[in-house]
């Protein structure tokens, strides 16, 4: 599943998934650009110590000028963007009764704006050079199901499905490939810290694991790279029929 020529934008990439994600691509010989809000020298040092070439921009998803911007700044420096992965996020907890109308809102604008923001320049990226491109949203399980705790988070990302799937729809025209990834509960810092609960010690710090362990039929969490792994799958040709799907990497905790 070779990347080399591929130049690949990996959004949220300092940490976790994306981080993950971002290695793996590099790996495979592609070369990485990374919008994220916070530096990622761990991600930057472990593709440069591989003899990767990887590019970070201070950029925040919800900026559309910095987005737009950034965007030629990488199409100047490489030529072309050929897959756009849509992975930063947050994911805070929170009683519903106690949830801010700010909040909800704040939600939405990173995981289903930010997502809709750097798709659409892509895109006229993609039409505009003819390139048959690639877009994966990294969604949720929770986008398919309840999640305690996590109305709002629930709902950005069932609407983060849901525009995937019109996008693949719309966009199949042009070769271009959208498919939504669901994962379950993936050990990352965000997830093991994920926040306001455990700051304000509402919710027990072993919440994300007692619902992992006791939520998926493996009795485990996975880990970035099985995430990683079906990026890489549904970016190659390999994976050439498969558009508007979403995949679950759950750990079977969809059947629960
Ligand atoms: N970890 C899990 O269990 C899990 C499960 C299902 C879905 N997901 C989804 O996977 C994605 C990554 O999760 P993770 O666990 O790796 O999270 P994480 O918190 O460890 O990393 C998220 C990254 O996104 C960046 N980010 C946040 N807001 C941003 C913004 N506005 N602009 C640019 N970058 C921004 C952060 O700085 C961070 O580097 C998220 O979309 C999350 O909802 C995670």
């Amino acid at each position: 599943m070779s990347m080399q020529e591929k130049v690949v934008l990996i959004t949220g990439a300092a940490q976790g998934i994306g981080q993950g994600i971002a290695v793996k691509f590099a790996e495979e010989g592609a070369k990485v650009a990374i919008f994220d809000v916070i530096e990622p020298k761990q991600t930057l040092k472990k593709i440069q110590d591989s003899g990767g070439q990887v590019f970070w921009q201070n950029v925040n998803i919800t900026d559309e000028n910095l987005v737009k911007e950034s965007i030629s700044t990488i199409i100047s420096n490489w030529d072309k963007i050929d897959i756009l992965v849509n992975n930063a996020g947050i994911f805070p907890i929170e009683h519903f009764h106690e949830l801010s109308v700010a909040m909800f809102r704040k939600i939405f604008d990173i995981n289903v704006v930010g997502t809709f923001i750097c798709s659409k320049y892509i895109v006229q990226h993609f039409i505009s050079k003819n390139i048959k491109g690639i877009i994966i949203n990294i969604a949720s399980v929770g986008g398919l199901r309840e999640e305690l705790f996590h109305s709002h988070y629930s709902a950005s990302k069932a609407a983060v499905i849901s525009l995937s799937k019109s996008m693949a729809f719309e966009l199949g025209k042009y070769g271009i490939r959208v498919n939504a990834i669901a994962p379950g509960a993936i050990s990352t810092k965000g997830a093991r810290t994920a926040t306001p609960f455990q700051e304000s010690g509402k919710i027990p710090p072993e919440f994300m694991e007692y619902q992992s362990k006791k939520r998926s039929p493996l009795n485990t969490m996975g880990d970035p790279e099985d995430v990683a792994n079906m990026a890489l799958f549904i970016s190659s040709d390999q994976s050439k029929y498969i558009t508007g799907a979403v995949i679950t990497i759950d750990g079977g905790r969809s059947l629960l």
